[in-house]
């Protein structure tokens, strides 16, 4: 009841949000798309060189309803970026990355690159072509770090060249590793957030003006307010989506 309250019904937020809000509440639903379709995709998904091509093909023509959930996963993985390009460029142009929020900015950039490392390794799973030259593209880049990219490089392949140890370990931090770091940094993202409040497109800061209990009088509470708002952006973000 104290979170609820604290977070929904009680937390006070500007009246005047405009379609840029949208987007946190957006990547947090991408993020649960990615998380239970990723689920059901690895029930059939198999990390060997040997089987994992086939495993998709798999998936793709004989799993009931596999292509739906591989589709899911490979157009959420899109719509997570340009979600989240959105949300970051939202901040730029209201300022939002500037104090009192700039630990929300600096949490929201280390989401950001953990976003790209889960998407890297994600991309190798298939085991096609791009996969495995993609992989060597973006590993061969931290060749070029001066006495030590070599090591680097061979450390995150686990081998000189990218074969199965990689497959492997690329599955680990795709599936349980860096899953587990996104959540925990959007968990503190949102913590963050709340101790300042939003900024908004006027930058009001509601903050400053309150009332005699403490209420700022030119917010009003997330719930049932911006509960409401938002399903209309998750609406019309899944016709996109599903589209
Ligand atoms: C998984 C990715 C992310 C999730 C789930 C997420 C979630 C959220 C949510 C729910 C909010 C409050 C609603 C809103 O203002 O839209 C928010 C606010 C914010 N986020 Fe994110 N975020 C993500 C990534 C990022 C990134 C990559 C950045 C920037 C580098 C960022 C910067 C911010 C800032 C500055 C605010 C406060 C904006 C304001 O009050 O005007 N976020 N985020």
């Amino acid at each position: 009841t104290k979170v609820w309250n604290e977070h929904l019904a009680e937390y006070y937020t500007p009246k005047n949000f405009n379609f840029w809000y949208f987007f946190g509440s957006l990547a947090m639903l991408v993020l649960v798309i990615q998380i239970v379709s990723g689920i059901f995709l690895t029930m059939h998904y198999k990390p060997d060189t040997a089987f994992a091509f086939a495993s998709v093909e798999y998936i793709m023509r004989d799993v009931p309803g596999g292509w739906f959930i591989r589709y899911m996963h490979s157009v959420g993985a899109t719509m997570f970026f340009i979600v989240v390009y959105l949300h970051m460029f939202r901040g730029l142009i209201y300022g939002s990355f500037k104090g009192p929020r700039e630990l929300v900015w600096l949490i929201g950039m280390a989401i950001y690159l953990a976003l790209m490392a889960e998407a890297f390794m994600g991309y190798l799973l298939p085991w096609g072509q791009m996969s495995f030259w993609g992989a060597q593209v973006i590993i061969n880049l931290f060749n070029t770090i001066p006495y030590i990219g070599d090591v680097v490089s061979t450390t995150i392949r686990g081998d000189f060249v990218i074969s199965d140890p990689t497959l492997n370990r690329f599955f680990a931090f795709h599936v349980v590793a860096v899953p587990l770091v996104l959540v925990g940094l959007v968990f503190v993202h949102i913590v963050a957030l709340h101790v300042v409040g939003s900024n908004n497109p006027d930058g009001v800061e509601i903050k400053k003006n309150k009332d005699e209990k403490g209420v700022p009088l030119d917010g009003i509470p997330f719930h049932p307010y911006f509960t409401v708002k938002d399903i209309m952006g998750v609406v019309v973000f899944l016709i996109v989506f599903f589209a």
